[in-house]
């Protein structure tokens, strides 16, 4: 557990590519700032265990690594920004991943209360080690790092089995880092000469990154530029 948020709560953009640790510091800063942590792969990976149509639509996408449609997304986003839970502020992570998603984004903030965008930066090789180490609970959905040679198969929170994610494999995490770099960096010049954008280094602990991510959004709050 990192510092406290100690301000109100404020809506906040996680950026990196995958592996970052998006995840891991959303679920952290939402859960302390008690509101909602709004993931866009957790939102598609749920839908494709509930076999909906939406998860019919999207698994074929996720397992090749590739970008399910704007639209779709968009929609999704604005229908669950609109519940009362993230009126208070929100954590979005995995969203916006293209610009004509930001472009989408600006207008569905008009009126929400301030936004700060942080991007986690991580180098490849990084990514690529922490990829193949991390296992999801089949359960709780909780990721961890298993090091090398380590046989632990069960989730330290709840029990449930640790598994591989379907699209975690080599050849996968490979596609995942390619458009990313095609297609979901340029946001960071999207994002970058905006006084509400600040990026961390995640190639530190968890905590150090956390405590980072807080200090940026402390910062742009006080200078009043989270906008
Ligand atoms: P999504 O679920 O968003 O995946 P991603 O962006 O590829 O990112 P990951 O979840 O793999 O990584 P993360 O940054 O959350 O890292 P984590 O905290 O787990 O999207 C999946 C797919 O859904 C997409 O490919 C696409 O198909 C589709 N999709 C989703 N949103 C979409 C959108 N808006 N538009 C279109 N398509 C969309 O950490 C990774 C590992 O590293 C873990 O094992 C963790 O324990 C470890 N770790 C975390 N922090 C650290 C640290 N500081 N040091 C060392 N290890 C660490
Ligand atoms: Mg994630």
């Amino acid at each position: 557990m990192t510092g406290a948020v100690t301000r109100g709560p404020i809506n906040l953009v996680v950026l990196g590519p995958p592996g970052a640790g998006k995840g891991t510091q959303a679920v952290d800063f939402a859960q302390r700032q008690g509101t909602p942590n709004i993931s866009t792969g957790d939102i598609l990976r749920d839908a494709v265990r509930a076999e909906s149509e939406l998860g019919r639509r999207a698994k074929a996408t996720i397992d090749a690594g590739g970008l399910v449609d704007d639209q779709l997304m968009i929609g999704i986003v604005r229908e669950r920004l609109a519940h009362p839970d993230a009126a208070r502020g929100f954590v979005l992570d995995g969203f916006p991943r293209t610009v004509a998603q930001a472009i989408a984004f600006d207008e569905i903030m008009t009126g929400h209360g301030p936004l700060a965008v942080v991007d986690i930066a991580v180098p490849d090789d990084a990514l690529v080690e922490r990829l193949a180490r991390r296992r999801v609970c089949g359960q709780c959905g909780h990721a961890t790092s298993v090091a090398a040679g380590e046989s632990r198969t069960t989730c330290e929170r709840c029990g449930g089995e640790l598994v591989l994610r379907s699209d975690d494999t080599e050849a996968t995490v490979r596609e995942r880092l390619r458009v990313y770099a095609e297609t979901t960096k340029p946001l960071v010049d999207y994002y970058s000469s905006r006084p509400n954008f600040r990026a961390v280094d995640g190639q530190q602990s968890p905590a150090e990154v956390g405590a980072a991510l807080t200090q940026a959004v402390e910062d742009m709050l006080a200078e009043g530029t989270a906008g």
